[in-house]
């Protein structure tokens, strides 16, 4: 079973988003009729090409003459210079048209390096997303940002470049480690904060039935995940507006990721903590949200903040650095109430350190 979401992009590339189990020969079978490639280029994790080559094997092989693999080391590090040199190297290699296809398996960091391959071989050949993670699912492989991470910085080489088609395939979840189910979490539980507070009962019940063991039961709550980022993402394409909403706890969460000098505490960790934070301000500014909504999912993660007490003084000045700060003014996401989020630029610095003394006692 299979649902079908379309993407607009505002322009004449508008591409599908399919979530459901088995779309493996869907994939392959969109590629002979949409694409009508003879020769197909498979960028894949290492963790996933052990867990699930034999099933991409068996969709793939008997519909193109040439199925050519790359596989790529599992995490963040593969964003970099070298593989992307790598594997537009490997691709040119092989022989590659402009319409030969490329199809990124794998979870956000795979999406993203194989994107922007795809993006700058040739000026652009034919892209085809399957994320593997909750993460990539519910976030990264939607909104077309492709790229890599610089010495100075992370995703500061990249293009906006769209996909032809997402296939959500929930079985590749079924290998998925507990830590990145709960790394995607985080963002599942943002969009119920900003859109739509009813995701958040329809996740706690999935979690009290062991979602983490059966995949399927998620079919429901990725596609309504999805559907908030591209209605998001299909009304500010290149990122000059509301896009912003989807960083709701990010701010926060990128200073947390920072001090904790990327790896003390993952994204889906950083966001989870940061949205105490934001909370913690928004109240300050006249909402009146119970942070107990957030309360019924602590209990799923294991870090804390404890040895950050005592520098929150050091992180306002560290939101001031984040890339989507503006006019040396601290941007935040805050909420009206919950599913209304806004904007706001926040030179009260009473209450951005009272909202991270709220974030940091709620893990210590
Ligand atoms: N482009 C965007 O809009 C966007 C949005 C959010 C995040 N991102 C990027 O996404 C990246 C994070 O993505 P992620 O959280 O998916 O991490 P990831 O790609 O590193 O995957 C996490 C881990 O899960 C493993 N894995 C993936 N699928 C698996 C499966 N089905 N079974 C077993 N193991 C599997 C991987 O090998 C890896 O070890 C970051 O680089 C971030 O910058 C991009």
């Amino acid at each position: 079973m299979s649902n079908q979401i379309t993407v607009n992009t505002q322009s004449a590339a508008n591409y599908s988003y399919q979530v459901g189990t088995n779309l493996l020969e869907e994939v392959s079978a969109f590629i002979e009729k949409q694409i009508g490639s003879e020769k197909v280029f498979v960028v894949i994790d290492k963790n996933v090409y052990q867990h699930h080559i034999e099933s991409i094997n068996q969709a793939f092989q008997s519909r193109f003459q040439k199925m050519v693999t790359y596989v790529v080391p599992p995490g963040e590090k593969s964003k970099s210079f070298d593989q992307f040199g790598s594997i537009v190297d490997f691709v040119l290699n092989q022989g590659v048209e402009r319409s030969t296809p490329l199809v990124a398996i794998g979870g956000g960091v795979i999406g993203d390096l194989a994107g922007f391959v795809a993006a700058s071989v040739m000026r652009g050949i034919p892209l085809i997303q399957v994320p593997t993670t909750l993460l990539a699912m519910v976030d990264s492989s939607i909104g077309g940002k492709t790229g890599i991470n610089h010495s100075t910085g992370k995703n500061l080489i990249g293009a906006f470049y769209q996909p032809k088609a997402v296939f959500a395939d929930l079985n590749f979840l079924e290998t998925l480690p507990e830590k990145e189910w709960v790394n995607g979490l985080s963002e599942i539980i943002k969009y119920g904060m900003i859109e739509d507070p009813e995701i958040l009962h329809q996740l706690e019940r999935i979690i009290s039935e062991n979602g983490f063991t059966n995949p399927e039961k998620w079919q429901s709550i990725v596609e309504q995940s999805a559907q908030i980022k591209i209605d998001i993402v299909s009304r500010d394409v290149h990122e000059q507006g509301i896009r912003a909403f989807l960083n709701f706890g990010h701010t926060y969460a990128h200073v947390i990721e920072r001090v904790g000098n990327y790896s003390n505490y993952s994204h889906g960790e950083a966001v989870f903590a940061g949205m105490y934070g934001a909370i913690s301000a928004s109240n300050q500014l006249g909402a009146t949200i119970d942070s107990k909504i957030l309360d019924s999912f602590k209990a799923l993660y294991n870090f804390d903040l404890a040895s950050l007490k005592t520098r929150i003084d050091e992180f306002p000045p560290l939101m001031l650095k984040d890339k989507k700060a503006k006019n040396q003014q601290i941007r935040l996401v805050l909420l009206k109430e919950l599913g209304k989020p806004y904007v706001q630029e926040v030179d009260d610095m009473k209450i951005v350190q009272a909202s991270w003394v709220e974030a940091i006692q709620s893990f210590t």
